[in-house]
């Protein structure tokens, strides 16, 4: 690789390994405090790229014009699938909570990123065969002249406020757009990833603990609570709703490391015991028994939680001595 390219390439790098690690991040912080800062953050490494595409048409242009016919199909699909990324988080920014032929705008971002992020492999791999073939290798020890140094904090200063010039609606520190906040009929039926809406949840459903078994009308007849939270999906929205049914904590349970709340579909995920207090399990929600779609007869409600800890259609509470963080951190289902 010609010397000029390698701080470039550098920075170029950087900037997609942050943007994939708090893109994942951003994905994963229910706290409005925290997923302020992990978005910010987010929000300008992708955007950052924009800034150095100028110099990299250039690079890339003179990279297009060695052989090499597989290591230019990866190189143009890799750069389709970035730009796809940044398009996709844009069209969300700026589109609001709407899709596009069936897709939102946030699967098509996070698809296209998972997808870049393996080109990127074979990006930086193919070029470092070539490299051995007789270019200049890719990755020497930097020394970090003043200029590199210059660099650097040209493309950290340019990219922060590129973000803060970039158009978008109003949204929550998570990057989710308000919709149907108030009125339960507007609430979206969303699912992760490969996880449907059964049919008939309710017919002859029961609960079953490690200790009992309830059926609804046992569950009716315990002490009721009512919390007003936020459901925050990561498809992109989020709804402020009021919430009713019995803690966790008033089922009885055994004591434990982690509770593992299931569906009727398979679906799980394993919170720490201490949680059980505030983790509700609901029946209705804004006074009205849920809607199918939205996990009749009883979900999870996760306060401070993103929404794939809301599990749906729950059917079984389990205890377990795992620590609750033994478990994907995102759903596989
Ligand atoms: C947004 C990120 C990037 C995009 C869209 C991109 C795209 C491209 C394209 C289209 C080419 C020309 C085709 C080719 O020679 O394969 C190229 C060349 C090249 N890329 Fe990248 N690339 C990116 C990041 C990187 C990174 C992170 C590295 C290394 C750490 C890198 C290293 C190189 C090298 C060494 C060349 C050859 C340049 C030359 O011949 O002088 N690229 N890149
Ligand atoms: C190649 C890697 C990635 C790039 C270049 C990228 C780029 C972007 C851009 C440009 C935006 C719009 C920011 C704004 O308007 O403020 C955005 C938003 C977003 N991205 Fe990514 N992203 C990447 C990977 C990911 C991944 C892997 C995830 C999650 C698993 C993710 C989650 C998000 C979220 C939640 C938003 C919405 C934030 C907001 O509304 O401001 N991103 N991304």
């Amino acid at each position: 690789m010609e010397r000029g390219t390698r701080p470039l390439n550098i920075a170029l790098l950087t900037l997609l390994v942050v943007a994939t690690i708090s893109g994942v991040l951003a994905f994963g912080v229910g706290n409005p405090s925290h997923a302020k800062w992990v978005v910010a953050v987010h929000g300008a490494s992708g955007l950052g790229l924009l800034l150095l595409a100028p110099a990299k048409i250039i690079v890339a242009r003179r990279g297009l014009r060695r052989p090499g016919r597989a290591r230019k199909m990866v190189s143009l699909t890799f750069t389709v699938l970035v730009l796809v990324a940044i398009g996709g988080g844009l069209l969300h920014a700026v589109g609001g909570w709407r899709s596009y032929l069936g897709l939102l705008p946030m699967q098509i971002h996070v698809g296209a990123a998972i997808a870049a992020v393996v080109l990127l492999a074979a990006h930086v791999v193919m070029h470092h065969r070539s490299a051995r073939r007789g270019w200049r290798p890719l990755l020497r020890g930097t020394d970090l002249s003043r200029r590199r140094a210059l660099l650097g904090t040209g493309v950290v200063a340019g990219s922060a406020a590129l973000w803060v010039v970039a158009p978008g609606l109003p949204r929550r520190e998570t990057g989710s757009h308000v919709v149907g906040s108030g009125d339960v009929a507007g609430v979206p039926v969303t699912q992760w990833m490969f996880d449907t809406v059964p049919r008939n949840a309710s017919k002859g459903w029961r609960l079953d603990t490690p200790d009992r078994s309830f059926d609804l009308a046992a569950i009716a007849a315990l002490p009721q609570t009512r919390v007003r939270t936020v459901l925050d999906c990561t498809g992109g929205w989020f709804t402020e709703q009021e919430w009713s049914g019995v803690p966790l904590s008033a089922l009885g349970l055994r004591q434990g490391a982690s509770i593992e709340v299931v569906s009727v579909t398979g679906y799980r995920r394993r919170f720490p015991r201490r949680d059980a207090e505030t983790l509700l399990l609901a029946t209705h929600c804004g006074g009205r028994p849920l809607a199918a779609g939205h996990g009749a007869p009883a979900r999870l409600v996760a306060p401070g939680r993103r929404g794939f800890w809301w599990v749906k259609w729950v059917t079984t509470v389990e205890v377990s001595d795992e620590p609750w963080w033994w478990q994907p951190p995102f759903p596989l289902q």
